[in-house]
């Protein structure tokens, strides 16, 4: 409400964040936090058993590592950044006042984890002259493989916030954010899944670059598989403890969350599915252990391939549990503080929505405030045309029958008690009333809905009681400074 509105209505900002969020997620769990441990256990067998094979097989596969984390792996973390900031501003400030010192960390501890894989991969060639510069670049490698750990175990304490901020909103501090009820189950879960993702990744590499010496190939699989296979028992654990600690309220948008709402009924084969697939990984895992060299690599291929795709859904699904929520409890997924709803359910959001072009609702601008109060209450989650469209929506619901502003104002009224993941209607009758005019007249026109980067920012003609000099309005007296 205090900042124009981002929209890109063809792709929508879920899908928008979600595309980068998790190919970066990907990448972090497989290729840093759970490969670099392996890269440096290579590097140690090289010294305890005097065989160069391991240190060259391990600079190899630390060369793949190097250039995916620090070009797409760098890159798409700062578009968490630039997209995250765009389509929720309230909620990453909210994030970042709390969160402040957790970042302030985080910041120094990245740039120390990319000094790091500098210097640990471009020394590596020059390391290898005497046994104590060897030992020397191998305690890099230990460290970039905690700092690298670090990062993520700090954005974890946000993601669990986000779930359920739990005593901090009581306590307020810093300790009580971080020590959410979901941080240490969501921890050791990614922790051990990064483990076996990345022991995936790594057996996957191994097997194409030791073609051509079958021997030494079967002696490191049977190692990597070793390793990843404990950790792949620890993630069944940390799974169920995970699973446990999420609310009710939370489980009961699974259905949804998996899919859409068109496929409710996919969610228990769903189940089925997870099961099936991490069943398949283990049992890669276990073949590999027993007979490293008579597993084939498609089925490496394939196992890292669902490990992929099982974290990509996971994201989705966590994402989409903590609906309608963006802070558990805290602020609503519109970016609207759940404190705020009785002041603007009564003196109407378009009143202190900063960039809004039309302050009051009157009989003659229905559709055009209409359009703002979407744009405000609804464009987070929805586009007019493209994925999550509202027109879509609207079509499943009432069809080709002409679409009644009454009809769908009695929905909206009620959207958060019928669909529990949509936030309650945030504005006053006025508003709503116009909003449904709008989106009734939205059914014979297809026109897609550009945000303010297209649009610009409109000239509001009366400036708001919360906008001048960013004071909050006098509950009693709203617009005293008028008077
Ligand atoms: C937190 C995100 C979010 C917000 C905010 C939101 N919606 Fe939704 N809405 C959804 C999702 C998700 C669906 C279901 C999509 C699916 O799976 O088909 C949905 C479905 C709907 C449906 C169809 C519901 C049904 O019963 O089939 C309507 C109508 C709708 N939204 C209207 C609105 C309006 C109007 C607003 C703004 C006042 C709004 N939504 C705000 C996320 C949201």
């Amino acid at each position: 409400m205090d900042f124009p509105i981002f929209h890109i209505d063809f792709i929508g900002n879920r899908m928008l964040i979600a595309v980068d969020a998790i190919l970066h997620v990907i990448i972090n769990h497989a290729l840093a936090v759970g490969a670099l441990p392996v890269i440096a256990l290579l590097e140690l067998s090289g010294i305890r058993t005097k065989d160069p094979r391991w240190d060259r097989l391990a600079y190899r596969l630390l060369k793949v590592i190097f250039i995916i984390t620090t070009t797409v792996g760098a890159l798409t973390g700062v578009g968490i950044w630039f997209s995250a900031s765009l389509i929720n501003p309230a909620a990453i400030g909210s994030l970042i006042r709390v969160f402040f010192w957790g970042w302030f960390v985080e910041w120094i501890v990245f740039v120390a984890e990319v000094s790091l894989i500098m210097a640990y991969f471009l020394s590596w060639q020059s390391s290898g002259r005497t046994p104590e510069a060897k030992l020397k670049h191998l305690r890099l490698g230990i460290f970039l493989a905690i700092f690298s750990w670090i990062t993520m175990a700090i954005i974890v304490a946000i993601l669990g916030f986000m779930m359920d901020p739990g005593n901090w909103m009581s306590e307020r501090t810093l300790i009580s954010g971080v020590l959410n009820p979901m941080y240490f189950p969501q921890l050791a879960f990614r922790t051990t899944l990064a483990m076996v993702m990345g022991g995936m990744t790594m057996i996957c590499l191994t097997y194409l670059f030791t073609r051509n010496d079958l021997p030494f190939r079967t002696t490191v699989l049977r190692a990597i598989s070793s390793w990843s296979g404990i950790w792949m028992l620890a993630l069944i654990i940390a799974s169920v403890w995970y699973y446990q600690v999420i609310p009710q309220h939370m489980l009961a948008n699974i259905p949804v969350a998996v899919t859409t709402q068109e496929y409710v009924s996919w969610n228990s084969s769903l189940k089925w599915l997870l099961t099936i697939g991490l069943s398949f990984v283990g049992w890669v895992l276990w073949s590999s252990i027993r007979h490293p060299g008579q597993v084939h690599g498609a089925k490496y291929l394939a196992s890292v391939l669902l490990l992929f795709a099982m974290l990509g859904q996971f994201e989705r699904v966590r994402e989409f549990i903590r609906k309608p929520f963006i802070i558990g409890n805290y602020m609503y997924a519109n970016g609207i503080r759940v404190e705020d709803y009785p002041l603007l359910q009564r003196d109407g959001i378009l009143q202190h929505a900063t960039y809004a072009g039309i302050r009051e609702v009157t009989a003659d601008n229905k559709v055009a405030a209409g359009r703002e109060v979407f744009e405000q209450t609804c464009t987070r989650c929805h586009t007019v045309n493209g994925i999550n469209s509202i027109r879509g929506q609207l079509k499943t619901m009432y069809g080709d029958k002409p679409w009644q502003p009454e009809v769908i104002a009695a929905y909206i009224e009620n959207m958060h008690g019928a669909r529990y993941f949509m936030p309650p209607f945030p504005g006053n009758k006025a508003e709503l009333d116009a909003l449904s005019v709008y989106l009734a007249s939205q059914q014979k026109r297809a026109t897609a809905f550009n945000g303010a980067q297209t649009n610009g920012i409109p000239i509001p003609d009366k400036i708001s009681a919360s906008t001048v000099y960013g004071t909050l309005p006098n509950l009693a007296n709203p617009h005293g400074e008028q008077q």
